[in-house]
């Protein structure tokens, strides 16, 4: 059963088709494109589908962005300084574009979608001359198109909640492939702005999933990442109890080599999830598990639901299940309020579980959350000590938590060849772990097993064990 109404319709997909072919057979039109992309994996794939439609339009890629004549940013607003980062490489092409009138500036993405943000970039930036959100996404066709015909500038964000399928897409690699299984947020931690930007949770028919995942292996796909804010909630609105370990499940049966999914939130980690990988010959045993602090005062501030005993418990059912399992995390030091006694709990955590990776953030007010609002910000300076402490202790214990893996036998996905040495190539593990062994470019895309030997910069060095 379709649920019509989260869906774009076949008509709006169509009359989409049609500006496409306006624009291909627009004698002014852009002849090149160059994408500038910030942010998560979602906006990675985001951005493939944004080169698809331009490609679609008959535009090419451009070497350099200056050389471009459709240059479009696709931006984030996660943190203060993605949004300032943004705006700052944004305002550099406006220099450009003084020499070359006819290039045509596009902003689009998260940033855009913040409240008063479109009406900030009309006003402020009459350089930019098109700028649309996350949910309208792809009638980027209409608006390029209405750009051309008026010469004016656009700017249009919409709040639906929408599913787009079938937008075309551009991939970046052809042995890995991104794959959204579900759109925006819920949860409403408080600090964070992706719910006001991402919109409301909604899921991907599971049909629709399998079937691009079927596509995805004929075409030669080795791995795939399951893409969405909280993968571990897919399913709100399908009938008949399909969630995402059923979903799992269906993939594993599928053939396709490596198959990974981010993001993840603790509360709803279920064993039922749990089994389901350790059952699994494909899901690779791997789990990006934010945790944001080891303190119950601030997790509940967060919004979490979820406690620090909890979090702990989770971490060792899937260790129990998945031994050597892969795990990492995200954690923010400096949310208001946060005593030295709170940060040092988190502290004791990352040191108890001994995470294989980490991304550590300070953290950054966003208008219109919760936490924005709330007393007692922590001082950057403070802030900043917190977060290098931090940083120095997630060092040496993901140093002491890799020494698992040497002596052991990894299968690599191989990336490219290595900054390094020009005769090594380096990929990911099935843990989630850059490995570099001997290899030339003839091993890019190829799964290697390697005997895993030593571990140099929180990277694992290895020798092949396929020859
Ligand atoms: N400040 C700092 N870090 C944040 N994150 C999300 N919002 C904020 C914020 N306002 C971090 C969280 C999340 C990751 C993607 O970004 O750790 O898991
Ligand atoms: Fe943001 Fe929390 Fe949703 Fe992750 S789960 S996107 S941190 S609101």
């Amino acid at each position: 059963m379709k649920r019509e109404a989260v869906f774009v319709s076949e008509e709006e997909l169509n009359r989409q088709r049609a500006f496409a072919e306006a624009v291909r057979e627009n004698p002014d039109r852009p002849e090149s494109y160059y994408v500038v992309t910030y942010g998560c994996q979602m906006n990675a794939h985001d951005s493939e589908k944004i080169t698809g439609m331009l490609e679609d339009m008959g535009m090419k890629p451009a070497e350099k962005r200056e050389d471009a004549d459709f240059v479009i940013f696709n931006t984030c607003c996660i943190r203060e300084n993605a949004e300032r980062k943004a705006l700052g490489n944004v305002t550099w092409l406006k220099e450009v574009k003084k020499t070359r009138p006819k290039m045509i500036i596009a902003v689009c993405g998260c940033m855009v979608q913040e409240p008063g943000m479109a009406q900030r970039i009309f006003r402020k930036y009459g350089f930019i001359n098109l700028a649309f959100g996350t949910a309208n996404l792809h009638k980027l066709p209409e608006y390029l198109h209405r750009v051309l015909e008026t010469g004016l500038n656009v700017v249009q964000v919409e709040n639906q909640d929408v599913i787009a399928e079938e937008i075309p897409v551009r991939r970046l690699r052809y042995d890995f492939a991104y794959l959204t299984i579900m759109y925006g947020c819920d949860n409403f931690c408080s600090y964070c702005i992706v719910p006001y930007v991402r919109g409301r949770e909604r899921s991907r028919e599971p049909e629709a999933i399998l079937r691009e995942a079927r596509e995805l292996k004929e075409s030669g796909v080795r791995e795939i990442m399951l893409l969405g804010q909280n993968v571990n909630s897919y399913g709100k609105g399908i009938p008949g109890g399909f969630g995402f370990p059923e979903l799992l499940k269906e993939l594993d049966g599928l053939g396709i080599p490596r198959i990974r999914f981010m993001t993840s939130h603790p509360k709803d980690l279920s064993d039922r999830l749990i089994d389901v990988m350790a059952g699994s010959a494909h899901i690779l045993p791997q789990f990006h598990l934010p945790v944001q602090s080891g303190s119950n005062a601030i997790l509940e501030k967060m919004n979490r639901h979820y406690t620090r005993e909890q979090y702990l418990e989770r971490v060792r059912r899937l260790r129990e299940a998945i031994p050597g399992i892969g795990l990492s995390t995200d954690l923010i030091v400096g949310f208001p309020g946060e005593t030295e006694a709170q940060f040092e709990e988190t502290m004791d955590l990352v040191r108890e579980v001994g995470f294989d990776s980490a991304f550590t953030f300070i953290y950054s007010p966003r208008v219109g959350t919760k936490a924005a609002e709330m007393p007692d910000p922590v001082p950057e300076a403070i802030s900043s000590v917190r977060i290098q402490k931090l940083i120095a202790l997630q060092e040496e214990r993901q140093q002491e938590a890799l020494q698992r893996f040497i002596g052991t036998e990894e299968e690599i996905l191989v990336e490219g060849l290595s900054k390094r040495s020009s005769r090594a190539v380096s990929g990911r593990g099935t843990h989630g772990i850059s490995v570099t062994v001997d290899g030339t470019e003839a091993d890019i895309g190829e799964i290697l097993k390697c005997r895993i030997t030593g571990l140099k910069n929180n990277t694992l060095t290895g020798e092949r064990a396929d020859q």
